[in-house]
């Protein structure tokens, strides 16, 4: 009794005690950065998207300004977003589509690997091949964005949900990823939309009525808060590379950073995106991510998505406030003609025209008929064409499934050849009962993984199993094979495995998605790294009786494997990542041999969760308010975080066995003339205005003559000429841009250059002096083996100072070497790739701390380095 009483003192005494220091906490804030950044003219790659864009935009009215911006609501038309048409000029409706792997909801299309997969080739090529291949599929249906590829989940976390959708937490693999993949969808004449910008790195309390409806009471959403160093470079690395490649937009976060909303954080969407980065393209939101109206426009968004404040609202921060806004004053014309020509320039540099094809697929319905509105119901007609993209990218898809499975571990049981009796085990290895799309966007972890859940996916168009393809080729080569599916069935997979001769495969996985799907408790975030459906204790008991058992992951990361990765029985272990449609044949092309095995682990497999030092925030840490991110680890994320604590991995970034071997010698450091680093100095030209428009508030009246008004549908007209007021219904209008904007945040006066930025006439991305070359670096890699192989050399530097990490990676490749051949590994390092961001300077900066570069096989095999000199 006594014990307890206390016991609940004590607890009420430290939860008020909490409470208190919740209430005086100092939340990080974000500072503000106006006017937002107008286009600029001379950009290098986007001056002819610019001239295009301005004789289309002078032609248009407010109206049609504001329609070419905001979308027509959630479930509108046929995409998953959708803008106004401009029917007086003959543009149809722009069509955004998920996903980064493929034309989600589409029929009759391609089911691509993973981004986080394809990184593991790191090739190039196969990068840029995927991405033109996703472009013309989209392309192919009528899409006109790709709301992809993803830096943001960049993966500060193992556990978070959606990091395969994404590359890899090493910002240069990622950079690379970013570039290939926008080059390749772009090349293919669709918009690429880099996302989610940025800080989005957890799934838990991305949205408060999704946590809401967990039984968390928030009123905000996460908080990422994240030093200006660490932004610099970590979290917005990849981002520079998106921009260079010539992004047409960008989609920001639902989540916060610094207690200030994604997209309406005017540091960086302002400063950083458009202001240090000189981006172009136009900013998008994303699907409820926007929280204010006018404030979202001056804080550098330029698109609304899906266009309704919350969904089937009817109801919109932009639409007809957009117009009342333009009309009072508070938003100035120049920003509204900025926002028009940044989605028409990106339209115009992907080269696409005027009279778009239709969209031919619909995401609402599989149906060949159904209403054009689904939200309503209304018009129905033809709305799906079934038109087949996928042209010969299941080749494609099978090449990449096993130029990027990973081989951890091979005690010479691989490659197999015509093995007398293959005993297969694991519910990974066969079918999902209710097929592959079974599923509402993937939400379930049945059957063979081959991607995970969320916006992020697409419908698979076949699925071809592991033990598919296993099959076939044991048909060819007489073997006996037999599968046993149920994880748990023990006696069965006993009485399997330990017969004389088997060689056993155990397949085996672990799930995760977007956050609202929860999957066995996962809620998007994955709630532990082990594999699922008792995979680690199903290779336990089958290497106890087997004395050849060879493990295949499918993970959306990695696992913690140290209970059972050196047993002497697992004689092999395979990542196979999320491959796509082809999974069972680019496993069987790499068990067999007919594939040497080259790729590398593109994240850290630790040994215990805690050595990542990074967790996902489970629990809200602030009361009722915004939970708070802290990133206090800094730059030290996955290899950095265990090399900088000096912690040994189970297998370290950049891993990766072959069928043969290789050695490295001869490095060379060449130094180039590159001369001093300056500071960007210069204005931008004012802020110009395109066409003109009537200030009587008649003239915006919706055209009942003209065409039905849908219901819910969000239009740029208004629906009464009474006052503006009115027409808002904004509860708080009245406020004046110089109540909620700091001082000069309107104004159109030329601004100066950002001293990190690009100068007038330079490729956006940052200031182009820190994309001199400083040094090329080359060494030899010898195939010691006796068969063909690749291999994947990399470079790493030490940057030097006390605050960096060990080594970070900073240049590969992928090459081909025939046996006793020797092929020269050649890359080059960047100013920016031996800068640090000096927080004081504002810029970038090569410190006086003494670096090396290293070249090797892995993050921790670097036979060759050299100084810096
Ligand atoms: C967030 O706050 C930190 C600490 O004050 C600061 O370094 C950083 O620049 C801020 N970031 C943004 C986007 O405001
Ligand atoms: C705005 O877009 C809607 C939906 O596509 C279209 O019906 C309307 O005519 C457009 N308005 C103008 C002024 O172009
Ligand atoms: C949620 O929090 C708000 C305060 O932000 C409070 O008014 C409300 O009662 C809480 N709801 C529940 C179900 O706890
Ligand atoms: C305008 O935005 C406000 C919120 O800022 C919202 O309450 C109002 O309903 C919107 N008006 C229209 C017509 O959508
Ligand atoms: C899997 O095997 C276990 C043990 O034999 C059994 O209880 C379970 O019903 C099986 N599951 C399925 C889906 O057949
Ligand atoms: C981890 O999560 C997976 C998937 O929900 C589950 O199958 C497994 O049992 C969990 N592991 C532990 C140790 O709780
Ligand atoms: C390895 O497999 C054999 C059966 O082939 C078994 O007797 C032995 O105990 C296993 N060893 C381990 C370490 O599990
Ligand atoms: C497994 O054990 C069998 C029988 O003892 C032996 O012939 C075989 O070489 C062993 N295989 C491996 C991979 O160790
Ligand atoms: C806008 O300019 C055009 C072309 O000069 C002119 O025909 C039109 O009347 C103007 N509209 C308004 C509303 O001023
Ligand atoms: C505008 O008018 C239409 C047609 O009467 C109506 O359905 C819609 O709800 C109105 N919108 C607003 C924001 O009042
Ligand atoms: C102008 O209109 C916008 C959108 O309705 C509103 O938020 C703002 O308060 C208005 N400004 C003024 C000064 O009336």
């Amino acid at each position: 009794m006594r014990f307890s009483a206390v016991a609940a003192l004590l607890a009420a005494t430290c939860s008020s005690a909490a409470t208190g220091s919740v209430q005086k906490r100092d939340l990080a804030t974000s500072e503000p950065h106006y006017p937002s950044p107008w286009m600029n003219p001379q950009a290098s790659g986007w001056e002819d998207a610019y001239e295009k864009a301005r004789a289309f935009v002078s032609q248009l009215t407010l109206m049609e300004k504001v329609n070419l911006t905001t979308g027509v609501g959630w479930e509108g038309e046929q995409c998953v977003g959708q803008v106004g048409s401009i029917p007086r000029l003959g543009l149809r409706s722009l069509c955004m589509q998920d996903s980064p792997l493929g034309v989600r909801f589409g029929d009759y299309v391609s089911a691509f690997s993973s981004g986080q997969t394809v990184a593991a080739t790191f090739d190039r090529s196969l990068m840029y091949q995927r991405g033109k291949a996703m472009g013309e599929e989209h392309k192919g249906k009528g899409v006109n964005v790709v709301l992809g590829p993803v830096a943001g989940p960049l993966g500060r976390t193992p556990t978070g949900g959606r990091g395969w959708e994404g590359f890899s937490p090493d910002p240069y693999l990622t950079g690379v990823g970013m570039s290939e993949t926008i080059k390749g969808i772009q090349d293919a004449g669709v918009i690429a939309c880099a996302k989610h910008y940025i800080g989005n790195e957890q799934e838990h309390f991305r949205q408060v009525g999704e946590s809401q409806d967990r039984g968390y009471n928030i009123s905000e959403t996460l908080s990422s808060n994240i030093d200006d160093k660490t932004m610099h470079e970590l979290y917005l690395w990849p981002f520079v590379d998106a921009v260079r490649a010539g992004v047409g937009s960008v989609m920001c976060a639902y989540t916060q950073v610094n207690n200030s909303y994604s997209c309406q954080n005017s540091k960086t969407l302002n400063g950083l995106l458009k202001g240090e980065l000189g981006f172009q393209g136009f900013v998008m939101s994303d699907w409820q991510a926007q929280h204010s109206g006018a404030a979202s426009a001056m804080a550098g968004m330029d698109m609304s998505m899906p266009g309704d404040t919350v969904f089937n609202s009817g109801l919109s921060y932009w639409g007809t406030n957009l117009t009342v806004a333009i009309l009072n004053g508070t938003v100035p014309e120049y920003r509204m003609d900025d926002m028009a020509m940044r989605i028409m320039a990106a339209f115009f540099k992907v080269g696409m025209t005027l009279d778009q094809p239709p969209i031919n697929f619909d995401s609402w319905t599989s149906d060949t008929y159904g209403p054009l509105h689904a939200a309503v119901g209304q018009d129905y007609q033809q709305v799906n064409w079934h038109v087949d993209v996928q042209d010969d990218h299941g080749d494609l898809i099978r090449e990449i499934g096993g130029a990027s499975t990973v081989l951890l571990k091979n005690n010479g049981a691989l490659p197999l050849s015509k093995p007398k009796f293959l005993a297969v085990v694991g519910e990974d290895a066969g079918p999902n009962p209710l097929g592959p799309n079974g599923c509402a966007d993937r939400g379930c972890d049945a059957g063979t993984l081959a991607m995970g859940w969320g916006s992020g996916t697409t419908t698979f168009p076949y699925l071809v199993t592991p033990i598919d393809a296993l099959n076939l080729q044991a048909i060819e080569d007489h073997t006996r094979i037999e599968a046993i599916f149920n994880n748990t069935a023990s006696d069965t997979i006993e009485s399997l495995v330990k017969q004389q001769d088997a060689t056993a495969l155990v397949f085996v996985n672990a799930d995760s998605g977007e956050g609202y799907i929860d999957v066995d408790g996962n809620e998007g975030d994955r709630k532990n790294l082990t594999l699922w459906g008792n995979g680690d204790e199903l290779i336990k008991s089958v290497s106890s009786l087997c004395n050849n058992t060879i493990v295949i992951i499918h993970s959306v990361g990695p696992t913690i494997v140290t209970d059972w990765y050196d047993s002497e029985n697992v004689t092999a272990i395979l990542w196979a990542g999320l491959p796509g449609q082809e999974s069972g044949r680019s496993i069987v092309d790499v068990l067999y041999g007919r594939v040497n095995p080259a790729a590398r682990t593109p994240f850290t497999w630790a040994a215990d969760p805690s050595d990542y030092g990074t967790d996902v925030l489970y629990k809200p840490n602030n009361g009722n308010g915004a939970p708070q991110q802290d990133y206090t680890e800094g730059v030290f994320i996955d290899y950095r975080a265990l090399d900088s604590r000096n912690i040994t991995p189970i297998f370290e970034f950049g891993f990766g066995l072959s069928y043969t071997t290789f050695e490295y010698a001869n490095l060379n450091v060449e130094k180039s003339n590159a001369g001093e680093y300056q500071p960007t100095t210069g204005e931008s030209d004012e802020a110009p205005t395109f066409g003109n428009f009537s200030d009587s508030l008649a003239d915006y009246v919706f055209p009942a003559d003209s065409f039905p008004h849908i219901w819910q549908y969000i239009y740029p007209y208004v629906n009464t000429s009474s006052s503006l007021e009115e027409a808002s219904a904004d509860p708080d209008y009245g406020q004046t841009a110089e109540e909620f904007l700091p001082p000069g945040a309107v104004d159109s006066s030329p601004r100066p250059l950002e001293p990190a930025g690009p100068s007038l006439t330079a490729q956006p991305g940052g200031n182009e002096l820190l994309f001199d070359t400083m040094y090329t670096i080359t060494a030899d890699v010898t195939n010691t083996g006796k068969i063909v192989g690749e291999e994947v050399p990399q470079l790493y530097v030490s940057l030097g100072g006390p605050d960096d990490p060990p080594v970070v990676l900073r240049g590969f490749d992928r090459m081909r070497i025939d046996p006793g051949q020797t092929t020269q590994f050649r890359a080059i390092l960047t100013r920016r790739d031996l800068s640090n961001w000096d927080v004081t300077l504002q810029n970038w900066l090569v410190s006086e701390a003494s670096k090396t570069v290293y070249v090797g096989p892995s993050s921790r095999k670097l036979p060759l380095s050299a100084q810096l000199r």
